[in-house]
């Protein structure tokens, strides 16, 4: 089994241990990805929607918050185009009965060709040292070359069957590239089909079509219909934007790689409205502050790429993922989308009103244009988590012979339990002052008292739950009111006056110090 395979299936056992994530309804053998968030995943989901919504409504004059219902009208899927082209092209294997995406198979063996001409830069890297010079590796490797051909003339020709929705084309690009199902090895394909990714359900007791309507599969259509209503009560000039987190849902064919693409999710999406003919500018700026909000976690900026879109969504001229570096490879975390002015027309044409801004300054009214970042949380999460799962061997807290620490590098801004506060011991008073401490310090942080277990035992419980910072009451303390102070990436202990506690620790996990990140 590939290395970073073993270390995801060790760090999807523990999110359950350390109660971070449940599979849902777990006691009737779950349900196909559909995940529950535990006691410590909640906060750190918390904390990652305080980023997000901090970074976007609060630090945006322009900005402002929303909060729309999951039910829409059903009208409002059939002018946003997603009743008839929210599909997903899939394909069966006629010997392991599997179904497939057929644009996931293509796009992940055009990866293989890209992992190819990766290995074949490590391994010249290795060979010429300092002397190594990548760019003219890459134009001149007789198997760089050749393998950027066929990603080249792969993505010509699947970018055009995408967008023509010709699924015969992507049958006979999966035959051409002899692209073999995983688990039964051959090509022994069906024809491509389109199925449409909305779940729906019936209002009310009426059970005619009529009735029908959809759980929203994005959250943005909530924006696009409350436009004018934001617009109009809270006096908004373009350019302006509305955010919004909530629940989204698909019923995903292909569910699989834990909370990366689940049934049920959440995302995090913001629309900027903007005037026709300025919107590439704004999608550039939303690309380079968005890739900035990511970087400022210090999850490694090695670890994010962007990548723009060969297949454009029905609604958008021009798109880019931000991907990130997940143990199963780059995939999609955040899309930036340039929507034109595709939803509000279409709103305007289905439902009869006129959705258009009055420009006091040039007299003119046209309909805004639209760009929209759009982040999924449960994918942030993962991020999160890929990133802090940490094994490493260290010197025993007794200093006898060394033992694998297992830790959660999550940045601290994000972690759920900022500060877990233990007595040394359970006697002496040692309890009594800790507690004291907790009751101290809980209305500013979310803090753990335990006195169970040895303290090394403790500060280890502590690491795996990623808790960046540990207190110790021992007895000095009550001698002196100062208590130990331990880092846990560093595991480094300092002692601090109980009454700096409040400041050192605010510095060091305060969602504040994250944002001001972003305004240098
Ligand atoms: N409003 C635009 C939109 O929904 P999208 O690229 O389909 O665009 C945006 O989705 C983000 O939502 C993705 O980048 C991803 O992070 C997240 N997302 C989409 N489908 C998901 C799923 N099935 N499970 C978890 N997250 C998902």
């Amino acid at each position: 089994m590939a290395k970073q395979e073993d270390i995801f299936k060790k760090l999807v056992a523990h999110a359950k241990e350390y109660g971070f994530i449940f599979q849902s309804s777990e006691i009737y053998d779950g349900l196909g990805a559909v995940y529950d968030y535990a006691q410590k995943g909640v906060e750190l989901k918390n904390n990652i929607k305080e980023y997000w919504w901090k970074s976007m409504v609060y630090m945006h004059e322009n900005i402002v918050g929303i909060d729309s219902a999951i039910f829409m009208h059903p009208t409002v899927w059939k002018a946003s185009g997603h009743v008839d082209a929210f599909n997903d092209p899939l394909i069966d294997n006629k010997d392991s009965k599997k179904r497939y995406r057929a644009d996931v198979l293509i796009e992940e063996h055009r990866e293989k060709y890209q992992q190819k001409i990766e290995k074949e830069v490590e391994k010249a890297a290795q060979r010429f040292g300092e002397k190594f010079d990548k760019e003219q590796f890459l134009a001149t490797n007789a198997r760089v070359l050749e393998n950027q051909q066929k990603i080249d003339e792969l993505t010509e020709r699947y970018a055009s069957a995408m967008q023509k929705g010709d699924l015969d084309e992507l049958r006979q690009i999966i035959l051409d590239y002899e692209i073999t199902d995983p688990v039964s090895g051959t090509k022994n394909w069906t024809d491509v089909r389109q199925f449409n990714l909305m779940f729906d359900t019936k209002l009310g007791s009426v059970t005619d079509d009529a009735a029908k309507i959809y759980l929203r599969p994005e959250t943005a259509q909530g924006i696009f219909v409350n436009y004018l209503n934001v617009q109009k009560t809270g006096r908004m000039k373009i350019p302006f934007g509305i955010a919004q987190i909530g629940k989204a849902f698909r019923n995903e064919i292909v569910a699989r790689q834990f909370i990366f693409r689940m049934r049920e999710f959440e995302q995090m999406e913001m629309q900027f409205f903007v005037k026709p003919g300025t919107e590439m500018e704004w999608f550039n700026a939303w690309r380079e502050k968005r890739l900035r909000w990511h970087k400022a976690l210090g999850m490694g900026d090695g670890n994010y790429r962007l990548h723009d879109h060969d297949k454009l969504a029905h609604y958008a001229n021009a798109a880019t993922d931000i991907e990130y570096n997940f143990p199963f490879g780059f995939k999609e975390l955040e899309g930036i989308h340039s929507r034109t002015d595709f939803d509000l027309k279409q709103h305007q044409e289905f439902s009869g009103k006129k959705i258009q801004y009055f420009d006091n300054e040039t007299n003119e009214s046209y309909i805004p244009y639209v760009v929209e970042t759009s982040i999924g949380l449960d994918r942030m999460f993962l991020s999160v988590l890929s990133h802090a799962y940490t094994e490493e061997e260290v010197v025993k807290e007794d200093g006898s012979g060394s033992e694998t620490r297992v830790v959660l590098r999550i940045p601290a801004f994000l972690a759920p339990v900022k500060l877990a506060i233990f007595p040394l011991i359970k006697k002496d008073g040692l309890p009594e002052k800790a507690r004291e401490i907790y009751h101290q310090l809980k209305y500013n942080f979310n803090c753990e008292y335990e006195e169970k277990d040895t303290i090394g035992r403790r500060y280890r419980r502590q690491d795996a739950a990623g808790t960046p910072y540990c207190i110790t009451v021992d007895h000095q303390t009550l001698q002196d009111n100062t208590v130990t102070l331990r880092d846990r990436d560093t595991m480094l202990q300092e002692r601090i006056a109980i009454e700096q506690l409040d400041k050192i620790v605010s510095g060091k996990v305060n969602i504040r110090t994250l944002l001001n990140k972003l305004e240098e």
